[in-house]
C-alpha cells in the first residue's frame, strides 16, 4: 500500500539568459534561452516521493522543514502530472499502475548545496519534483512544459549537456519546451567553477525581478526581440563547433546585457556585488594577457561568478584566483571546480 521513488537531477546554468515572461501563470517567457547542465553528481537536488492510500493529504519537506504544499507552482505541477497519469489510464495502457494515482503524496527534497547560496536551486529542485512523480505515477512524454510551470529554467534541468528552452509561440505553452542541443559527453573538455561570493539569500528573487524589468526596461524588450533571436542561433553554432574563444565572449555578454537590462529596470536592481566587479575585470585581464578567450564568467540573480573554462586552464586559473582574493579564497568554499560533462 506504500510506493516510494527517489530520484535526483542537477542544476543547470544559463549562458544565454531567460529574463521576463509573457505569461505570469503559465511561466511562459518572452525569449529563448540555453544552459548547460552540470554533472549530476555535483551540484543537484534529491527528491524522494511515497504514495499511500493511508495519507490524509500531501506535504512537502523541503531540507527537513515542511513547507506549504498550497502554493500555487508546486500544486501546478502536482496537478499537471495527475493529470497525464489519469489521462494514461483512460487511454487503457496496460502498464500505467492506476491506484496510485488518486493516493496523496509525502515529498522529501533535499540539496547537497546551500539553497541560500541563491545557485539555481529552484531549477534542481522542481525539474527533480517532476521527474520523481512522473515515474511514481507512470508518466512517459514531454515532461518539461510541466516543470517550466514549477520554475521557469527547471525545465532545462531534465535534459543533460547543452539544452535550450524554446520560447514558443503559442499562449497555451504547448510549443514552449526545452530540447537538448547537444549530449554531455559532446565537450568533455569544458569546466565549470563556481565562485561563491556571498551564501546570502539574494534581495530581489528572479520571479519578482523579472516582472518590474518586464514592466519597466525598454533594453529587456530590445534583447528579446532583437539581440537573443541572433544569440541563439551563435551559440548553437559555436558549441556545436567546440570553439571556446566564441562560446565565452557569447557567455560573457550575455550576462553582462542581463545585468545591464537588471540596471535598466526601475527601481533599478543590483545583483552583481564588488567582488563580482573585481572577477569580471579579472577574467578580462587574464585573458588579454593570453591574447585569447580562455575564461569566461556568467552571473544568475545574485552575486556568485560561475566560470566556464577548458580543463587545461583550471589549475592556472584556480591559483590565480587564489592569489587574487586571499581572504575570500581561504573561507573554505570558495573556489569549487565542477565538471560539467561526464567524459565517458
Ligand atoms: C537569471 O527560473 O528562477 O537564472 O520562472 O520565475 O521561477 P521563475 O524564474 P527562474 O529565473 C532564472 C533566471 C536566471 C537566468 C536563467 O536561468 O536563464
Amino acid at each position: 500500500n506504500l510506493a516510494m521513488v527517489t530520484c535526483t537531477a542537477p542544476v543547470n546554468i544559463a549562458v544565454v539568459k531567460y529574463w521576463g515572461k509573457r505569461n505570469e501563470d503559465l511561466i511562459l517567457p518572452i525569449n529563448s534561452s540555453l544552459s548547460v547542465t552540470l554533472h549530476q553528481e555535483q551540484l543537484k537536488t534529491t527528491t524522494t516521493i511515497a504514495c499511500s492510500r493511508s495519507f490524509l493529504q500531501d506535504r512537502i519537506w523541503l531540507n527537513g522543514k515542511e513547507e506549504d504544499i498550497s502554493c500555487p507552482r508546486l500544486q501546478s505541477c502536482l496537478q499537471e502530472i495527475r493529470r497525464l497519469a489519469r489521462k494514461r489510464r483512460n487511454t487503457g495502457d496496460p502498464t500505467s499502475d492506476i491506484s496510485v494515482v488518486s493516493h496523496k503524496v509525502h515529498i522529501c527534497s533535499v540539496n547537497n548545496f546551500p539553497t541560500a547560496a541563491g545557485l539555481a536551486s529552484s531549477a534542481a529542485g522542481y525539474a527533480c519534483l517532476v521527474y520523481t512523480l512522473s515515474q511514481l505515477f507512470g508518466v512517459e512524454g514531454e515532461l518539461s512544459t510541466v516543470a517550466r510551470q514549477g520554475s521557469g529554467s527547471a525545465c532545462r534541468s531534465l535534459y543533460g549537456g547543452f539544452v535550450q528552452w524554446k520560447m514558443g509561440e503559442r499562449s497555451d505553452g504547448k510549443d514552449s519546451f526545452a530540447e537538448q542541443v547537444e549530449s554531455e559527453s559532446y565537450w568533455p573538455e569544458l569546466r565549470v567553477l563556481i565562485l561563491v561570493v556571498s551564501a546570502e539569500q539574494k534581495s530581489v528573487g528572479s520571479t519578482s525581478g523579472m516582472h518590474t524589468s518586464v514592466e519597466t526596461s525598454q533594453l529587456l524588450k530590445y534583447r528579446a526581440d532583437v539581440v537573443v533571436p541572433c544569440r541563439m542561433e551563435e551559440m548553437i553554432r559555436v558549441i556545436r563547433q567546440r570553439d571556446f574563444p566564441a562560446f565565452g565572449e557569447l557567455t560573457m555578454k550575455d550576462s553582462n546585457q542581463f545585468h545591464a537590462t537588471c540596471l535598466d529596470t526601475y527601481p533599478p536592481i543590483f545583483y552583481l556585488n564588488n567582488v563580482s566587479h573585481r572577477i569580471i575585470s579579472l577574467v578580462h585581464r587574464y585573458n588579454q594577457f593570453y591574447g585569447e578567450t580562455r575564461v569566461a564568467y556568467t552571473f544568475d540573480a545574485g552575486p556568485n561568478a560561475v566560470i566556464y573554462t577548458l580543463q587545461e586552464h583550471v589549475p592556472e586559473f584556480v591559483q590565480v584566483v587564489r592569489h587574487f582574493f586571499p581572504s575570500e579564497a581561504n573561507g573554505s568554499e570558495f573556489v569549487r571546480g565542477l565538471p560539467v560533462c561526464s567524459a565517458d
